[in-house]
């Protein structure tokens, strides 16, 4: 799976949500919550591993779960636990 990590935090770029094919990113601006989030997430449920999110992102926050910075380990919770209940 993909992880948005710490250079999302107050960016929101949001260039990520439209280029993935299965809506796996969330909150989207349309999306009530976005305004309020301080960064974006992805489903790691959801995410197909296609890879399109991670260069149109312009802060590169997006790595796969593997090649996450170390300093950044913790996003990889921190995503998911954004989609559990
Ligand atoms: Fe979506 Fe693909 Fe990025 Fe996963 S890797 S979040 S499926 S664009
Ligand atoms: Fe954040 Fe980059 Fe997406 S700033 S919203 S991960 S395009």
């Amino acid at each position: 799976t993909y992880v948005i990590t710490q250079p999302c935090v107050g960016v929101k770029d949001a260039s990520c949500v439209d280029v993935c094919p299965v809506d796996c990113i969330h909150p989207t601006q349309s999306e009530a919550g976005f305004e309020s989030s301080e960064q974006l997430y992805i489903n790691p449920d959801e995410c197909i591993d296609c890879g399109a999110c991670e260069p149109v992102c312009p802060v590169t926050a997006i790595f796969e779960e593997s090649a996450v910075p170390e300093e950044w380990n913790q996003y990889i919770k921190i995503n998911a636990d954004f989609f559990k209940g």
